[in-house]
């Protein structure tokens, strides 16, 4: 039987989340915007191998407990391992999120970079709104892929050259993947009824430089190669045709090969890069009475 896809990213989904926030921004969101001071119960759609838990339970008061969804049997494998020499009561269930139903239970539902593969997103909301009791919260974090595109500096090159716009706006807005739905969820949840509903964005700006570290420097490079900063292009071909069946024309796809072309091979570990993955992170508050 063919693997579960999710299953295959452990090694991805490692490397790359620490590109997107300081720990002491996700502090300051915890302390001083969602201001939580009692224990809470949260539950993770999506949770993948814990990522947002292991983050999240250092930071927020003792007592509180993690519950982690997942369809993928071996990421929730790898959340117990984690989890299991960790002082915080957790539990983890594999299941498809999508066919789930779970009345008034969590202080707080979170999800992470999860809602852009799910085919129905404001369905997912709603069944996330339906496990939060009543003054709980919603919290989800997603990714808006223009802005993050946006977002890139190349010492010796302009941001044209290796990462044009306009392209990317067409293709990202045909995707079946809604890679911008981060900049969407503030109106899905104001359309559940969702109270009190504000909109950050990711902290974090990764720096490259000839300077830095060594050390620090190699695992900066490889997160950003592996969250395909700068990645290789196998195939020209097949490269340009799955861009023109995607609706783009023969001339912009050639263009975008180039460009992603001329970015792999300029792109090393002394290069001088600036990237900031602009995450958009939506919260609100749950009235149910
Ligand atoms: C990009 S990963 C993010 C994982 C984790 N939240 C993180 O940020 O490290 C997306 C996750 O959503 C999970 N997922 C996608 N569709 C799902 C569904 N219908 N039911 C349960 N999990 C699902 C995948 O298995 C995967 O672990």
């Amino acid at each position: 039987m063919e693997k579960y896809y999710w299953d295959t990213q452990l090694e991805y989904l490692k490397r790359t989340r620490d590109l997107y926030y300081n720990d002491d921004y996700l502090e300051f969101l915890v302390n001083s915007v969602w201001k939580i001071s009692k224990p809470v119960h949260i539950i993770d759609f999506g949770c993948g191998y814990g990522y947002l838990g292991l983050k999240l339970l250092p930071l927020l008061p003792k007592g509180s407990k993690y519950t982690g969804i997942d369809k993928g049997q071996q990421l929730i494998n790898k959340a117990i391992e984690y989890f299991h020499s960790l002082p915080y009561e957790s539990k983890f269930f594999v299941a498809d999120t999508e066919e789930i139903e779970i009345e008034d239970k969590y202080d707080i539902a979170v999800c992470h970079a999860f809602l852009l593969h799910i085919s129905e997103p404001q369905k997912m909301l709603q069944i996330m709104v339906n496990s939060i009791v009543n003054d709980g919260k919603i919290i989800c974090f997603e990714p808006h892929w223009i802005s993050g595109m946006s977002s890139y500096e190349l010492g010796g090159y302009e941001q044209s050259q290796i990462v044009p716009l306009g392209i990317l706006q067409k293709l990202f807005e045909e995707s079946k993947t809604d890679g911008n739905i981060g900049a969407k969820v503030p109106k899905y949840l104001s359309e559940l009824g969702v109270k009190n509903i504000e909109c950050r964005v990711s902290d974090k700006v990764n720096f490259l430089y000839s300077d830095k570290n060594q050390q620090d420097k190699k695992k900066l490079f490889y997160s950003l190669k592996e969250d395909g900063v700068g990645g290789e292009i196998i195939n020209k071909d097949y490269f340009i045709e799955s861009l023109t069946n995607r609706g783009v024309t023969l001339k912009e796809a050639q263009e975008q090969f180039e460009a992603e072309l001329l970015f792999s091979q300029v792109f090393n570990m002394d290069s001088s890069l600036i990237y900031a993955p602009s995450m958009k992170i939506t919260f609100g508050d749950i009235k149910k009475c």
